[in-house]
Order: C-alpha cells, then sequence, then structure tokens
C-alpha cells in the first residue's frame, strides 16, 4: 500500500473505532450510578436489572446491589446487614452513624450517589490524604491489608449504596431483620480468609 492508501485506511479504521464506541453509548449498561430504585413484582426493593447470582444480587456492570423486602416482614439481604455490621465496626468512628458524616470524614450516604463501584473499592483499599486549608491533613486510611474490610468491601458498598439512594433508612438492623446467609457467603469466607 502506498502512503495515501495507508492513510485512507488508517481513516476508515478510525471511523470504525469511532462508530464501535458510539454504540456501545446507545446500549449503555445500568451501572451502581446510573440503576434506578425499583419494587420488583414480588415486591423487593432493588436496583433496576440487578438478578441473583450465587446468593447477591448483581447489576449488569457486574457491580453488587442491595434487596430489602418490606411484607410480610422487613427484611434485607444478607449482604446489606453484613456491610451494616462492618460499617458499624470499622469505618462508623470517622463517618458518623448510620453513614451519615461528621465533622473529620464526608457523608458516605451522600458520596455513594456519585461513586462508582471501582473508586469505591479504590479509595477503601488506598486510602488518601488530603491538606485542609487551615494546615492540617484529613487522613482516610487504606484498608487494603485488612481482610475484616476487604473480604467484606462489597458488603460495605452495597450497605452505602442502600442508604444513598433511600431504600434504606436510618437505624439499627437487627438479626431478625435479615435474610439466611448464603451457603456461598460461607464458602467465601473461608477461602478469602484462606482457611
Ligand atoms: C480515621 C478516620 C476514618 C476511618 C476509620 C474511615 N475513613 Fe473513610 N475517609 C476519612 C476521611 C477524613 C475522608 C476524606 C478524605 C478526603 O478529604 O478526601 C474519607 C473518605 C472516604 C471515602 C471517599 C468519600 C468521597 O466522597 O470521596 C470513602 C468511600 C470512604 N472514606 C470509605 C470508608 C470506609 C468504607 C471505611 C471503613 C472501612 C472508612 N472510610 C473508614 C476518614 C476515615
Amino acid at each position: 500500500m502506498n502512503k495515501v492508501g495507508i492513510r485512507l485506511f488508517l481513516a476508515a479504521f478510525a471511523a470504525c473505532l469511532f462508530s464501535f464506541s458510539a454504540i456501545a453509548e446507545e446500549g449503555e449498561e445500568l451501572t451502581g450510578v446510573t440503576a434506578k430504585v425499583v419494587t420488583t413484582d414480588d415486591g423487593r426493593l432493588t436496583q433496576e436489572g440487578s438478578v441473583l447470582e450465587d446468593g447477591k444480587w448483581i447489576l449488569p456492570d457486574d457491580s453488587p446491589t442491595f434487596s430489602i423486602t418490606k411484607k410480610p416482614t422487613y427484611k434485607v439481604d444478607w449482604y446489606t446487614y453484613n456491610g451494616y455490621r462492618r460499617y458499624h465496626d470499622a469505618c462508623h468512628v470517622c463517618h458518623g452513624p448510620d453513614a451519615e458524616g461528621s465533622t473529620y470524614a464526608p457523608r458516605l450516604a451522600d458520596s455513594l450517589k456519585t461513586m462508582s463501584y471501582d473508586d469505591f473499592i479504590a479509595v477503601v483499599s488506598g486510602g488518601r490524604e488530603v491538606k485542609r486549608p487551615g494546615g492540617g491533613i484529613s487522613v482516610m486510611p487504606a484498608f487494603g491489608d485488612n481482610k475484616n474490610v476487604m473480604c467484606y468491601v462489597d458488603d460495605l458498598y452495597v450497605y452505602l449504596k442502600a442508604r444513598a439512594v433511600e431504600a434504606l433508612p436510618r437505624g439499627k438492623l437487627s438479626g431478625r431483620m435479615r435474610e439466611k446467609k448464603p451457603e456461598e457467603a460461607r464458602v467465601y469466607d473461608k477461602e478469602c480468609y484462606g482457611e
């Protein structure tokens, strides 16, 4: 091929790529940020497009989400409940009870309105330090080496997502207000802790 030929070929190739990305945008997948809260035919509050995979509710972009049944008894799925417990173990000292925020750390019930699943995992594992205008530093610790947090980072995300989209009100979740722990979660626990 001569030089002009190559150029023409490249231009056609670029046009092709462009139309591909345009198509991808049209049929865009539902993500944790874009999927609306819906009530399903069987009366569960969840995000649009979620399906049950290995005991966990998953969106088309592979991010996890919550499922909450209001009738006949109020029950949240296992992961939302576990996220609630883990949050009040490792995060609430800084981020406040029920993800409501504090003078020191942001209200995660707001952050999770717009934060992607991947960004959430990156911040929790890698932490963040920000200089404050007064000269102080605010520190989000890195939890990457903490199995009690990282093994349950999906659960934390799912709980905080439910708070952010107002599917879950403030307050205590008791053991009676949760679905049974799925068998898959038991197997996963052992694998994650390397037992
Ligand atoms: C020692 C206090 C402290 C603890 C404990 C803590 N955080 Fe943070 N976190 C912070 C601070 C401070 C920031 C804000 C950092 C900044 O200014 O960017 C933050 C930021 C974040 C952000 C980013 C929010 C945003 O709007 O950008 C996420 C997500 C987050 N924390 C999740 C968690 C989770 C989940 C836990 C528990 C596993 C946790 N944090 C525990 C102090 C803490």
